[in-house]
């Protein structure tokens, strides 16, 4: 059978959730990886074949394209007889569910927060926009740190994704200290930052 693609960068925390979760039901090893560049400003041609939205994670499986990445991990989920990183009904599913909108949403307002003083023309910068995003960050992080008992247990798509959040923060936003203000999300990525699938889909520099 023909192995699953998927177009992702070192860099992109959602593609990250993919090869995360890619690596926890064991199959990164019927996916092929096409490490593409590309930014809001400068697509990617072959990206775009994949996804109309012209952004990664996209997966090619089967004659179809899949994306975003809650999409790919749900269908990623699907496809594995290990135990479910979604789980499939009762609370723990709307627990790991809620836990994964709060750290797509924190990636979403730092990725917009990225892209306005990296990309942006320096003249051009608006930093009120910039100071909303960072307040998003900012909720999500207190809200993780007031339910931090919520992570605990084996890994889900939610904790994944916060895990892959964080991961970006101190990637990215390297002097945004989160730690000192959230000691019990700190303590808890320390210890999911050593699980194999986190250690090998880490971000480039960090
Ligand atoms: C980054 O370099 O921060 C990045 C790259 C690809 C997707 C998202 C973020």
């Amino acid at each position: 059978m023909a192995k699953m693609k998927l177009y992702y960068s070192p860099a992109s925390p959602y593609a990250r959730k993919v090869r995360a979760v890619a690596i926890e039901t064991g199959l990164d090893k019927k996916m092929d990886m096409v490490n593409v560049t590309l930014t809001p400003v400068a697509p990617n041609a072959d990206v775009d074949k994949h996804n109309p939205i012209g952004k990664i994670p996209a997966l090619s499986v089967k004659g179809m394209d899949l994306f975003d990445s809650p999409v790919i991990c749900e269908y990623l989920d699907n496809q594995h007889k290990r135990r479910k990183l979604l789980p499939r009904k009762g609370r723990d599913r709307w627990v790991a569910l809620r836990l994964q909108a709060m750290g797509d949403g924190l990636l979403d307002a730092a990725l917009l927060a990225r892209y306005e003083n990296s990309l942006r023309p320096e003249d051009k910068r608006w930093n009120d926009w910039t100071h909303g995003q960072m307040k998003k960050i900012d909720g999500v992080l207190a809200q993780l740190e007031a339910e931090a008992k919520s992570l605990k247990g084996k890994p889900t798509i939610g904790t994944i994704t916060v895990g892959c959040a964080l991961g970006y923060l101190d990637f990215r936003f390297a002097d945004h200290d989160w730690r000192s203000r959230h000691p019990k999300l700190a303590k808890w990525f320390v210890a999911f930052s050593k699980l194999p699938s986190m250690k090998t889909t880490a971000p480039p520099s960090a």
